[in-house]
C-alpha cells in the first residue's frame, strides 16, 4: 500500500462510493463510508458483503476473510468523521452546488495533508475545486461502474493540482491494482466518456433511420470491433491497420457520420415516453427482469472475465 496514504474516507455510500469501499476494503485498507443516510449506509454494508461473496464464487477472494475485511469499514452520518484521513474521496450525486457544499464540509474538517478527490463523471473539476482554499490537493479520480471491478481510473487534474498530489493519487491506485491514466486537461467528459458517446451517438442514429435492429447493431459492435479493443486501443489498431488506409476511409466517410450536437431525436422521444431502459422495463429492448437481477448478472460476466485476464493478461 502506499505510504503517504493509509486512511480513507469516502463521502457518499451509493453505487459508486460502496464500490470504491469495497475495492479498498479489499486491499486491507480501513475505510470510513460517510452518507447523510443512515439507511445508504446499511445498504452499502450489504451491497459490499455481497460483492465478496461474489469474488469468493470466482476465486478472486478467500471467503474466510470477510468479517475481518468488514472490521475495516467504519460508517457515520457526520462528515466530521473524516478528520484523521489521508484521502477522502467525494461521491455524492452529480450536482455541482452539492459538490461544492460537500467540499467546504470537507474542507472544514479534514487534515490539513489531506488530499481531496471528486469521482465525478463529466463536471469540471476547475469548477468543483473552486471552493477550496487549498486547490492544489484536489483533482478528479473518475472510477468506473462497478468501481471494484473495472479496472480504469481517470485521474484529472485540474489547473491547480500540484504534481506531489498526482503522484501520491496515482500511486495508491497502483498500490491497489487499478489502472490509473492521468488525464492532463480537464475536459468535459474525460476521455472515456467522450469516446463512450460518440460511439454511443452513432449507433443511436443508425436505429433511428432503420439500418438495423438495436439486437443486431450491438452484436456488430460486440463481436468485430469490441472484441478487439480489451487487446488493442483505437489509436493503435489504426497502426496496426495502416494510417494511409484509415486517412483513406475517413475522407469519404466523416461527413457520412452523425454530428448532430444535441441528443438524437429517438433517444429524446424515449425518454420523453418514460422507455429509459431496465429501471422501467423499456429502453431499446424489452426488459423483463428486475434491474437488480439485471445487473446481477452482468457484474457476474465481469467477474468471469476479470478471473480470465488475471490468469491470461
Ligand atoms: N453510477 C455510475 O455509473 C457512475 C459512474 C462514474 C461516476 N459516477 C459519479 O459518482 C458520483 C456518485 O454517483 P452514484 O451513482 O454513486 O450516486 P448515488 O445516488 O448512488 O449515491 C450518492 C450517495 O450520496 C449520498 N449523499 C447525498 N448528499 C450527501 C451529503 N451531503 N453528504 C453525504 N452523502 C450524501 C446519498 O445519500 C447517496 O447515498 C456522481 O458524481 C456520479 O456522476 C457515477
Amino acid at each position: 500500500m502506499s505510504e503517504d496514504i493509509s486512511r480513507i474516507s469516502i463521502v457518499g455510500a451509493g453505487t459508486m462510493g460502496s464500490g470504491i469501499a469495497q475495492l479498498f476494503l479489499h486491499e486491507n485498507v480501513s475505510v470510513f463510508l460517510i452518507d447523510s443516510m443512515e439507511k445508504a449506509l446499511e445498504r452499502a454494508k450489504k451491497r459490499i458483503i455481497d460483492q465478496f461473496e461474489m469474488l469468493s464464487h470466482y476465486g478472486l477472494f478467500d471467503r474466510n476473510n470477510i468479517d475481518r475485511v468488514m472490521d475495516n469499514l467504519k460508517t457515520s452520518v457526520e462528515i466530521s468523521a473524516i478528520a484523521e484521513s489521508d484521502l477522502i474521496i467525494e461521491a455524492v450525486p452529480e450536482k455541482l452546488s452539492l459538490k461544492h457544499e460537500v467540499f467546504r464540509q470537507i474542507e472544514t474538517y479534514c487534515r490539513d495533508e489531506a488530499i481531496i478527490t471528486t469521482n465525478t463523471s463529466g463536471i469540471s473539476i476547475n469548477e468543483i475545486v473552486s471552493v477550496l482554499k487549498k486547490p492544489d490537493r484536489a483533482l478528479g479520480t473518475h472510477f468506473f461502474m462497478p468501481a471494484n471491478i473495472i479496472p480504469l481510473v481517470e485521474v484529472v487534474r485540474s489547473d491547480y493540482t500540484s504534481k506531489e498530489t498526482i503522484d501520491k493519487v496515482m500511486h495508491l491506485l497502483q498500490a491497489v491494482g487499478k489502472k490509473p491514466v492521468l488525464i492532463n486537461k480537464d475536459i468535459p467528459g474525460f476521455i472515456a466518456n467522450r469516446i463512450q458517446h460518440a460511439l454511443a451517438r452513432e449507433a443511436i442514429s443508425l436505429l433511428e433511420s432503420g439500418v438495423a435492429t438495436a439486437e443486431d447493431i450491438d452484436t456488430v459492435v460486440r463481436y468485430s470491433i469490441g472484441m478487439r479493443l480489451l487487446f488493442t486501443g483505437p489509436l493503435e489498431q489504426r497502426d496496426v491497420n495502416g494510417l494511409d488506409i484509415h486517412h483513406d476511409i475517413a475522407a469519404y466517410l466523416y461527413k457520412e457520420l452523425e454530428n448532430r450536437q444535441t441528443p438524437v431525436p429517438l433517444l429524446t422521444s424515449k425518454v420523453e415516453k418514460g422507455e429509459l431502459g431496465i429501471k422501467t422495463g423499456k429502453g431499446f429492448y424489452e426488459w423483463n427482469e428486475s434491474p437488480e437481477t439485471i445487473l446481477r448478472r452482468k457484474n457476474d460476466q465481469l467477474y468471469k472475465l476479470i478471473y480470465w485476464m488475471k490468469n491470461n493478461i
